[in-house]
């Protein structure tokens, strides 16, 4: 179980994470919603540890890991997929998936053929360099990549930004796939509403840092979109 306890963080002056306190079950798929600049993306670069916060803590199971470095967690088993995908344009997509693999523990140094079968298109296009992939392809990859490194909790930051469709519904099913046969832990960050309810189990709705809304999602109605999301 990954958790927060009333983590806070300010970039100066801006205070972008009041007192969030979240939990992120095994197995689901929660996802963390909200207008623009509510501080979607700070909660996750926190909970990766690339950005520390300075009160509360983030644990992993047992273990407060709120101290711990950002390559430290990956190796506790936390992977992020970040906003805008990051993938490195001039290495190839091979390189970019040896990137991910740099957080196992287990020594292992091929690319795991799963990875390959979750998201075939990246066989394909193993040796093209990132740079020369769609965006939907370089979304594959910066999921791939990601799960080259065997996380326990995988961490996604928008995901479904500027797809096309197909994608998109084949990264769902992935990430269904994940909670479900695997018992990942799945935190996703989503502005596409009709994805948070077809493969979401669980929300939270930020706004100016706090959290203002929490359920399943089944209880994410027309009331509560309105209130909480609408511009
Ligand atoms: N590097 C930074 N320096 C200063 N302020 C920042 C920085 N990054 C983000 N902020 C501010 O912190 C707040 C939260 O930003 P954050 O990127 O976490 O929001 P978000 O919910 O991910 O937004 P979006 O939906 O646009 O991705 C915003 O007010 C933003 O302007
Ligand atoms: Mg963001």
């Amino acid at each position: 179980m990954l958790a927060t306890h009333n983590i806070s963080f300010s970039y100066g002056m801006v205070q972008a994470l009041r007192d969030v306190t979240m939990r992120f079950a095994p197995g689901q798929v929660t996802c963390v919603i909200g207008r623009n600049g509510v501080g979607k993306t700070t909660l996750m670069r926190t909970l990766m540890g690339l950005s520390r916060h300075s009160a509360g803590s983030v644990n992993l199971g047992e273990r407060d890991v709120s101290k711990l470095a950002a390559n430290q967690r990956a190796k506790a088993g936390i992977a992020l997929v970040p906003q805008g995908r990051q993938i490195f344009p001039k290495l190839s997509v091979e390189e970019n998936l040896r990137v991910g693999l740099q957080a196992r523990t287990d020594g292992k140094r091929t690319i795991p053929d799963e990875i390959f079968e979750l998201f075939p298109v990246l066989k394909q296009m193993a040796k093209r360099n990132g740079g020369d992939l769609s965006g939907g392809q370089q979304q594959q990859l910066a999921i791939g990549r990601a799960l080259a490194g065997d996380p326990k909790v995988l961490l996604l930051d928008e995901p479904t930004e500027g797809i096309q469709p197909n994608v998109i519904q084949q990264i769902g099913h992935v990430l269904r796939m994940l909670v479900t046969e695997r018992g990942m832990t799945v935190v996703l960050v989503e502005q596409y509403l009709d994805f948070v309810k077809e493969f979401g189990h669980a929300f939270y709705v930020m706004n100016r840092g706090r959290v203002v809304a929490e359920g399943a999602t089944s209880g994410l109605t027309a009331e509560v979109v309105e209130e909480h999301l609408h511009v």
